[in-house]
């Protein structure tokens, strides 16, 4: 058989593979499997576009390929699971950057119209893709400062440059040949980048991460143009739908629309919320323990700080004592808790915690009345009431668990510190609201230890 139909077959054979594995990603129960397919299709691309291409140096592709594998391998080992969405952000980057490289090593000055204009936005898109990403990485691990970024006449100095990106990009496409147009467009896609991500404050970084993982996948689908390759397109394709769709979702979420996040620098202003009436009223873990084994039907709602306090395992301990005890127990989880779609459903499911016990927001929301005792642990921004009651709250309007309408709330925190949103929650001095404050696996050990 040609060696052409060969590789179109495998071709076939991997894109099918990305396909079917990301929709075994839907679900958590078939999650692991969706990403061992994804990444079988993964590698039956590589090998066969290896044979595809005119390969100068398979060498230098394999000291490439050993050097990328030691440091994907380390780094995935060694990041802490709260600092996910970093990563993920370095990734799209680093995807960014190696499609405006194809794009660039791609150009030739007897292709036509159509291949140029392909790699012009391979190298475009790629080249924001690269700088956005690591202002959104230095935001979120706040080694830059995580605030909006606003200055008078930014909307004008935007323009300007996309002004200066469309013209360059005509003369890149009517002059291949002369290298200054490429230069000016790889400056001003990576200036570009920055200039967009500043604006937006570190709380909206994690949108941005999956606007950015899109375009990462759009500029990889115009690096496959400008190179000739169908599988590059078809995966640069499937991420950057994908990664729109979890961008209006997290959007969704949250009650704002994507243009609402980019520019309305959420975040560079302090909120001015109603003044909060109510007392504080702390409890220690040895009296949660008493109203807990008198409860029924327990709702437990995890946040980030669940995340940081790892108390996933201790979670599913105290699901189990409560159990025996004759209670059921649900979870709420909601669609932006954490810090990363889907961030508590990992974390529960490596304490193994059964997929049928997750409600989402939509699905426990209307039990709540029912329920004698909701544990919010480390979570704050998602079950902050201000979002129902508040007119004047920042997130006013966006749909939160509404863990204030159950009998009794234990809210397990450190402190009174607010969320990731900045903003004060009324729960906290709810009548049926009582603080557990210190370290969430410390407060639920202690729980523990007075049932056992
Ligand atoms: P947050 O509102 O950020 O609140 C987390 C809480 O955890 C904090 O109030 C913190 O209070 C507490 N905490 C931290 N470490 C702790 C520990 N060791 N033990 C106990 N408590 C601890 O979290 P959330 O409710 O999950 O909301 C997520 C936020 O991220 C929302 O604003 C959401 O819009 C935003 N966001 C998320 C996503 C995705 S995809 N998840 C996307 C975009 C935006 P103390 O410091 O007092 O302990």
């Amino acid at each position: 058989m040609d060696t052409n139909i060969i590789i179109n077959i495998a071709y076939i054979v991997s894109a099918a593979l990305f396909i079917f594995g990301l929709k075994l990603l839907g679900s958590p129960a078939t999650a692991r499997k969706g990403n061992m397919l994804s990444s079988l299709g993964m590698l039956i691309a590589v090998v066969f576009a290896l044979f595809d291409q005119g390969i100068i140096s398979y060498s230098n592709i394999a000291i490439g390929i050993a050097i990328g594998a030691i440091i994907g391998a380390t780094a995935a080992r060694m990041i802490e699971m709260t600092s996910m969405p970093e990563l993920v952000a370095l990734f799209n980057g680093f995807g960014g950057l190696a499609s405006l490289l194809v794009g660039w090593s791609a150009i030739d000055p007897s292709a036509n119209t159509f291949t140029m204009i392909t790699i012009f936005l391979s190298i475009l898109i790629g080249g924001l893709t690269f700088t956005g990403s690591l202002i959104a990485w230095g935001k979120l691990s706040e080694r830059i400062a995580g605030k909006a970024i606003v200055f008078v006449g930014q909307n004008v100095v935007n323009s300007v440059i996309v002004l200066a990106i469309i013209a360059c990009g005509v003369m890149f496409v009517m002059e291949p040949s002369n290298a200054n147009y490429l230069y000016a467009a790889v400056a001003l896609a990576l200036l570009f980048g920055i200039m967009a991500v500043i604006p937006i404050g570190g709380a909206d970084m994690p949108v941005v991460i999956s606007l950015l993982n899109s375009y990462s996948g759009l500029a990889a689908c115009a690096a496959g143009f400008a190179i000739g390759n169908n599988l590059l397109i078809v995966a640069g394709s499937l991420v950057g739908a994908s990664g729109i769709i979890l961008t209006k979702i997290m959007c969704k979420a949250m009650n704002r629309s994507l243009s609402n996040v980019l520019f309305s620098g959420f975040g560079s202003v302090k909120a001015t919320t109603d003044v909060i009436e109510g007392e504080v009223k702390p409890l220690t873990p040895a009296d949660a323990y008493y109203i807990l084994e008198a409860a029924s039907t327990v709702a437990i709602i995890p946040g980030y700080g669940m995340a940081v306090a790892q108390a996933q395992h201790v979670l599913k301990e105290l699901q189990e004592l409560l159990e025996e005890n004759g209670a059921d127990v649900l979870y709420g989880i909601h669609p932006v808790a954490g810090r990363m779609p889907g961030h508590m459903n990992v974390l529960l499911a490596e304490a193994d915690v059964s997929y049928d016990l997750l409600l989402e927001m939509d699905e426990i929301n209307p039990r709540m009345e029912t329920v004698d005792v909701a544990i919010v642990i480390g979570a704050n921004d998602v079950v902050n009431p201000a979002a129902r009651e508040m007119e004047g709250s920042p997130i006013y309007g966006m749909p939160v668990i509404n863990v204030d309408q159950a009998r009794t709330v234990f809210v397990l925190k450190r402190s009174m510190a607010s969320g990731f949103a900045g903003i004060a929650n009324p729960l906290f001095f709810k009548e049926n609201t009582r603080m557990i404050f210190g370290d969430a696996k410390e407060s639920i050990t202690t729980i523990i230890r007075e049932f056992e």
